[in-house]
């Protein structure tokens, strides 16, 4: 069956590395159908607009979305609706994406680059999976208002809504499970359980969820123990879900200890597994158009997007195996060079990983 995939380059290095992402899709030897289309600024320019009606069209209609990156500080005076970001925000809603998968990867030949020691994040391979589409980011009311009554009484009051329903926690479990059991089998539910009733309500339906996964192993943890743990023992986590909130702290947290942004790539999924792969990092217009951006991330997003969209999990182990190997024989793009290895630019590392696809 052919596939159809939409791809997104965008702004600043995006079109330069998915340019390199594509070329290895292309070498794959899949029945895989692209098509591109604008967005972020390069589509505001063309287009007035971040997200065009027929771009939206096109990733509406296709599998999956590879997406580069989108911003830059040309757009900063912009009505927010106009900025380049507003795309992915749109692309989500559209899309119903409320999972978000950020794997933290760090290859043994990396070790170096994190500010953790070596022997704590060397051949670190964990996965959080964020909701995306919830929580106390979205929910209602929200606002400024007047304090009734307590020691604040009389002034205002910022406010914010958590909660969580039913179907959006099952759902989210379920992704961690089956993520879990495409990997090492081990799911960490994080949350606020002590503190929150938002939480506690999170806790229970995980626990009923996780009975239909009776190969996978569940634990739950606090989220102030799961930042503690990330930094001293992070290689004991597998999988780890959580909510929006948590989500986007620990998965930062996560990136960092693999200290370099330019390998680490990321999933967002909707319920029929349609998604939008893109780097991790943002479009770097400081080296955008130079040829010295790093592809990994997005090559590795690509690997995802066969994972996770198009139910071809031995062509992502190729790619994966193909990014170990250009590490192995010591090529490195600018930011994750060091004294001795090979300095490569972005071309120059998509051609390695063409060479060393099996
Ligand atoms: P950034 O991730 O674009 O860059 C941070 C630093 O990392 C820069 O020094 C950059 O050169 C470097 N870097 C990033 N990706 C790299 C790669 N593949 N290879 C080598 N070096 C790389 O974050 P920054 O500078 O905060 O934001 C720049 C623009 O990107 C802004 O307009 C921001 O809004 C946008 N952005 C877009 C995202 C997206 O499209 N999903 C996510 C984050 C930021
Ligand atoms: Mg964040």
């Amino acid at each position: 069956m052919s596939h159809k995939i939409a791809v997104l380059p965008g702004d600043g290095i995006g079109p330069e590395i998915v340019e390199q992402a594509q070329r290895v899709l292309g070498a794959l030897g899949m029945d895989l159908e692209t098509q591109t289309a604008a967005v972020g600024g390069a589509a505001f320019d063309e287009f007035e607009h971040p997200l065009p009606p027929a771009t939206l069209e096109l990733a509406k209609n296709s599998s999956a979305v590879l997406f580069g990156a989108v911003g830059d500080w040309k757009y900063d005076s912009l009505p927010r609706e106009f900025r380049p970001e507003q795309a992915i925000l749109g692309l989500r809603k559209a899309l119903g994406l409320f999972a978000n998968l950020r794997p933290a990867i760090l290859y043994p030949q990396l070790a170096n680059a994190s500010s953790l020691k070596p022997e704590v994040v060397s051949g670190l391979d964990i996965l959080i999976v964020r909701e995306l589409t919830g929580d106390i980011y979205f929910g209602q009311p929200r606002g400024v208002r007047d304090v009734a009554e307590g020691p604040f009484k009389g002034e205002h009051q910022g406010f914010d809504t958590m909660h969580y329903a039913d179907t959006e926690v099952r759902r989210i479990a379920r992704v961690g499970f089956e993520a879990a059991r495409k990997r090492g089998h081990k799911l960490c539910s994080v949350d606020k359980s002590n503190v929150l009733e938002t939480s506690q309500f999170w806790r229970d339906i995980v626990t009923e969820v996780a009975r239909d996964y009776p190969d996978v192993q569940l634990s739950h943890m606090y989220v102030d123990n799961a930042a503690m743990q990330l930094v001293r023992a992070p290689k004991e986590f597998d999988v780890i879900v959580t909510g929006n909130l948590f989500g986007d702290i620990l998965s930062d947290e996560a990136a960092m200890l693999t200290g370099s942004i330019g390998m680490l790539p990321s999933a967002s999924l909707n319920a029929s597994n349609q998604g939008l792969y893109e780097p991790s990092h943002g479009s770097a217009p400081d080296i955008a158009g130079k040829n010295l951006a790093n592809p990994l991330a997005t090559i590795l997003s690509a690997a995802m997007m066969l994972r996770y969209s198009l139910d071809a999990d031995a062509q992502a182990k190729r790619i994966e195996a193909a990014v170990q190997s250009v590490l192995e024989q010591g090529l490195r793009t600018t930011d994750i060079y060091e004294e001795g290895s090979h300095k490569v630019s972005t071309s120059e590392m998509g051609d390695a990983v063409l060479k060393a696809l099996k």
